[in-house]
């Protein structure tokens, strides 16, 4: 039995098509719709503080530039992916179908990290706005109860809330539908103009000095922080079975999404640091909302509470995105025999799997209610760059391996594109935190032993193997 087995191509599609025969409805637009949808929350609207305040100084745009640059490198090979194996699963499915099982595995193992530290990061960040409207309208709630310990309170409560809420929906059913989700994507789009729109005229060049505070290697740091702002073009990808034209609509869905949101981020952070002095953002009421801070610094009240209701909805729909997402994944590799059962039960009342919302609800929301948003929001990044990483070596050793193989839409320049992607994603996993990296070596570990215990006996892959051998 080999742990490097693949799941054929072809037979993936046949799987997902004959089961479930979705409704194929999604055009191009709908997927850059979905991709922004998914894109645009805690990642432009609170890390930016962190990441000005720390790393990068006024030189915030720089970060963004390089950050969506590695994104670019990783899209473009997730576009190939995306239109040759237009199933559902993502960045696992590829893994299963062009490096084998293990690989799947450390995919799979990588994403549940991605999606749930990435939950609890969006939480904490729907929280920092929410304190921050409460504020607005002379609500103030005690530091203990919406700060983590290591941020100087005790609990993080709204963060918790809210991921509460989410998972009651997600039980009960509740899924984006495209129209909603063009709604709530033009609120943020919409908040995102008006913060530029409202803000531009008041930048002071002089607060652009010094323009790289921390050096070039914080910008690279600062870079990898924000990272985190991109994560969730990936998302498109798994809406291929709904998708009319798969082959041409995928990559543009993806790379659309990622251009438009790149354009948006470089010139809010420009402004946001022309704005006011970087270091303004070290302090915690700046850092847990900077957007809205900055309008309230200039004196424009009703636009600080304007972004904070958009943020509030915006970032709502992430979260939503992410749990769901993490679910999905788990669903995926119980499957697959690679996770206990518990994760694919379908609760027969709502047709959702519900215990398996629920654990991932209780995880969640201890991560988000204990643990401050820069360890949370460091360890997502690192899972997502790893599971970049490898989908970008999928394009190169699927193509030696299958050269055969019908690709609809072809990564250009291969393997350039694929290995400066995996030389990007690397610069950046490099510019986290040591602690960061080691955290990730620890969950990496606890993944071998559970596939090595769990995942290897059960696979469905290696049972079938063994009965035909
Ligand atoms: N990119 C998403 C965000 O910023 C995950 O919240």
């Amino acid at each position: 039995m080999s742990i490097f087995k693949t799941k054929a191509i072809t037979r993936l599609v046949e799987e997902t098509q004959g089961k479930q025969g979705l409704k194929k409805a999604l055009s191009s637009l709908d997927l850059t719709l979905l991709g922004i949808g998914a894109i645009i929350g805690t990642g432009i609207f609170v890390l930016t503080g962190v990441a000005a305040a720390n790393y990068s100084g006024p030189a915030l745009v720089i970060s963004f530039i390089l950050s969506g640059l590695a994104c670019a490198f990783a899209a473009l090979c997730y576009a190939e992916f995306a239109a040759m194996v237009p199933v559902a699963g993502s960045a696992y499915t590829y893994g299963y179908a062009a490096l084998g099982e293990f690989w799947a595995w450390v995919i799979g193992w990588d994403l549940i990290l991605e999606y749930g530290v990435g939950v609890a990061t969006v939480a904490i960040g729907w929280s920092g706005y929410a304190v921050n409207l409460l504020n607005n309208i002379g609500i103030h709630l005690p530091k203990a109860l919406t700060l983590a310990p290591m941020d100087g309170g005790i609990v993080n409560l709204p963060a918790i809330l809210i991921i509460g809420l989410i998972a009651l929906l997600l039980i009960s059913g509740v899924k984006e539908t495209s129209r909603l989700n063009g709604l709530i994507v033009g609120i943020k789009v919409a908040v995102v103009l008006l913060f530029i729109v409202l803000a531009v005229g008041h930048v002071k060049p002089v607060n652009w000095h010094p323009f790289m505070p921390f050096g070039f290697k914080g910008v690279i740091s600062g870079a990898a922080v924000i990272f985190f702002a991109y994560i969730g073009f990936d998302a498109v990808s798994t809406a291929a079975e709904e998708t009319r034209n798969p082959q041409k609509d995928m990559p543009r869905g993806i790379l659309y999404s990622l251009l438009i949101c790149t354009v948006l981020y470089i010139v809010v952070s420009a402004i946001l640091t022309g704005v006011v002095k970087f270091s303004i953002f070290s302090k915690p009421e700046a850092a847990s909302a900077p957007v809205a801070y900055a309008l309230q610094q200039i004196g424009i009240h009703w636009g600080a509470a304007l972004v904070s209701v958009g943020a509030i909805c915006g970032i709502t729909s992430v979260l939503l995105v992410m749990m769901y997402g993490q679910t999905r994944v788990l669903f995926a590799m119980s499957r697959d025999g690679l996770l206990p059962k518990v994760f694919g039960k379908v609760s027969e009342k709502h047709k959702t799997p519900a215990t398996s919302t629920i654990l991932v609800a209780i995880v969640t929301a201890v991560t988000a209610g204990f643990l401050p948003i820069n360890i949370v929001s460091e360890l997502t990044n690192i899972g997502t760059l790893v599971a970049f990483v490898i989908v970008c070596a999928a394009v190169i050793v699927l193509r030696y391996k299958r050269p055969d193989l019908e690709r609809p839409f072809k990564t250009p320049f291969v393997p350039v594109v694929p290995v400066l992607g995996i030389l990007a994603c690397g610069t950046l996993i490099a510019g986290l935190q040591p602690a960061t990296l080691i955290r990730f070596v620890v969950w990496f570990a606890i993944g071998m032993v559970v596939y090595f215990a769990y995942g290897y006996r059960h696979s469905a892959l290696q049972l079938e193997t063994k009965k035909s051998a």
